[in-house]
């Protein structure tokens, strides 16, 4: 039994961050809704709990508030942000509304009479006062601290801008210790849980792959399992883990849909059939998907066609396995979060998201989610772990439509190839090309990057003769959480170089283009 860490979600942006640094400590943490009830808390048993940022003001009626059984429960409390302000409300002191909003770099002296910011500084100004380089993010401010609470730290424009209580270990940063750019952020949140609290860091892959797979198998018992294998990261992760823990009881059903990488089918069959001998049914289905897309050409309707029909071979094929009960999906700890706060904070979808083996309700299969838990930097450590190539665990992400959401328009095998093969070649040369200043490579520098095919066709020359043929767009962005991105500014000679090759060697394409548009207001894929 892990000791954790219990956050509270008050609805800010970065709250999955505090989890993420926390489990980086080595110590368990989950997050779950403000409004969790008392039973539920007692039942946690968290060894800390920390309330975290949010969109609310305290000083509007209604706004939330933690559960009373926080403050009774006597273990350490975190407020961070609005979970600051909502401590210092709950418990007497005052919260006036913010005329103007704080955003950004701050710098904060520090009041070193508390154990929280004990020893942790960045600098000393010109009193000597201890500093600290943090960021900040608030309208409303605390203006008198609750009985009990000493003064923290300072800024002149948020002269409470951390306070903290010893005897009761109650704590409340006005800024975000959880992002990079809050210096000491890390060993902040590690004082808190490891110091504070006195949690155990006992929470590594290598000995969650033990605990993952003795929980397997007594959930399983020996029951057969299914799982729809796409190539991707989550996927392949459960994959591996399953068959560590059942091994022949488990079989995956591989769904090509004619719209994948180069060679992907071909390695994915070499990694689980051949190396970890996995059993994996093969389906080659892209016949089926290119007539069921010929002559659509709008996104979402691709994107409806491609997901029911995966579900229906998938479904077909899985009939075919009667003695399966379990349906394993590759669903992690952000898709747990995120469908949890669907709904309540009004979410909502500007693409439709289908996932690889999305639930074919009509099996009657009970579902199996091993990687449930996990965050994604965690899955692939832990695929890493279960001798999964490296290569194929930190690739970048590859949407469940795949090529049919980079074909623009009607998607078609002539198209598809085209793209394939322009897109292998500007990977290979990410790949291939080392960047001076960090000594990584351009691929590793990149969050995704890929090829995109237009339907249009231009003029171009080559050798004595006059070509008419199409244009292929090369996308590559860097960004955090996919939510927002920026275009790479790849080297030019880079750049260069694939289009000289893709032009080259791919018939039927005589212009390449770099997209340099951001996310917002663009996306990253083009449909
Ligand atoms: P956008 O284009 O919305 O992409 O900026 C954000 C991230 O989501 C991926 N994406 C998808 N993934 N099914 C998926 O499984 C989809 O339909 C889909 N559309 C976009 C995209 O590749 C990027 O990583």
């Amino acid at each position: 039994m892990h000791d954790k860490i219990l956050i509270l979600d008050f609805g800010s942006q970065v709250t999955q961050l505090i989890a993420r640094r926390i489990r980086e400590s080595h110590v368990y943490s989950e997050i779950h809704p403000y409004d969790v009830d008392e039973t539920f808390i007692r039942e946690f048993a968290p060894k800390g709990i920390i309330l975290s940022g949010g969109p609310n003001s305290v000083t509007e009626a209604k706004s939330p508030r933690a559960p009373q059984i926080v403050f009774d429960l006597g273990v350490p409390v975190l407020g961070i942000c609005y979970g600051m302000q909502t401590m210092a409300d709950q418990l007497g002191g005052k919260v006036e509304l913010g005329n103007v909003r704080e955003f950004g770099y701050a710098e904060v002296q520090a009041l070193n009479h508390t154990g929280f910011l004990e020893g942790i500084e960045d600098f000393k100004n010109e009193k000597s006062d201890s500093m600290l380089k943090v960021w900040m993010s608030h309208g409303d401010k605390v203006v008198d601290l609750p009985a009990g609470f000493k003064l923290m730290a300072s800024t002149p424009s948020c002269p409470i801008a951390a306070m903290a209580d010893d005897d009761r270990r109650f704590y409340g940063l006005q800024w975000h210790p959880e992002v990079t750019h809050t210096v000491q952020g890390r060993a902040m949140l590690e004082r808190f849980v490891l110091g504070l609290c006195g949690a155990k860091a006992d929470w590594e892959m290598g000995h969650y792959i033990d605990e993952a797979v003795e929980k397997i198998r007594e959930q399983v018992g020996n029951e057969h399992v299914i799982l729809g294998l796409s190539g991707g990261v989550d996927s392949s992760v459960a994959a591996a883990l399953l068959h560590r823990a059942i091994g022949d009881q488990l079989t995956c059903v591989f769904v090509d849909h004619g719209l994948l990488r180069q060679d992907e089918a071909k390695q994915v069959m070499s990694t689980f059939a051949d190396h970890l001998g996995v059993k994996v049914i093969h389906v080659d289905a892209s016949e089926a998907f290119l007539q069921k897309l010929a002559g659509v050409t709008d996104p979402e309707a691709k994107r409806k066609i491609i997901g029911a029909e995966f579900v229906e071979v998938f479904d077909a094929e899985s009939n075919k396995l009667a003695d399966a009960k379990w349906l394993a999906q590759g669903t992690i700890y952000p898709d747990v979060i995120e469908s949890a706060g669907k709904g309540k904070k009004g979410a909502h979808t500007i693409k439709s998201h289908h996932n690889v083996g999305g639930l074919p309700e009509t099996l009657n299969l009970k579902l199996l989610e091993p990687l449930r838990e996990l965050f994604k930097d965690e899955v692939r450590e832990l695929g890493v772990k279960l001798g999964l190539p490296p290569a194929m665990v930190y690739r970048h992400p590859f949407p469940g439509p795949g090529l049919g959401v980079r074909i623009l328009g009607e998607v078609k095998r002539e198209y598809a190839d085209l793209l394939r093969h322009a897109d292998a070649i500007f990977i290979e040369t990410l790949r291939n090309t080392i960047d001076k200043e960090t000594g990584k490579s351009w691929y590793d520098l990149t969050s995704q990057a890929f090829a995109v095919f237009l339907p249009v066709k231009s003029v171009g020359v080559m050798g004595d003769g006059r070509t008419y043929e199409y244009v292929v767009a090369l996308r590559a962005v860097q960004t955090l959480d996919f939510m927002t991105a920026h275009w790479a500014h790849l080297p030019h000679d880079l750049l260069g170089h694939v289009s000289n090759r893709i032009i080259n060697e791919v018939r039927g394409i005589n212009r390449v283009v770099y997209d340099i548009s951001g996310k917002p207001p663009a996306t990253i894929e083009w449909e």
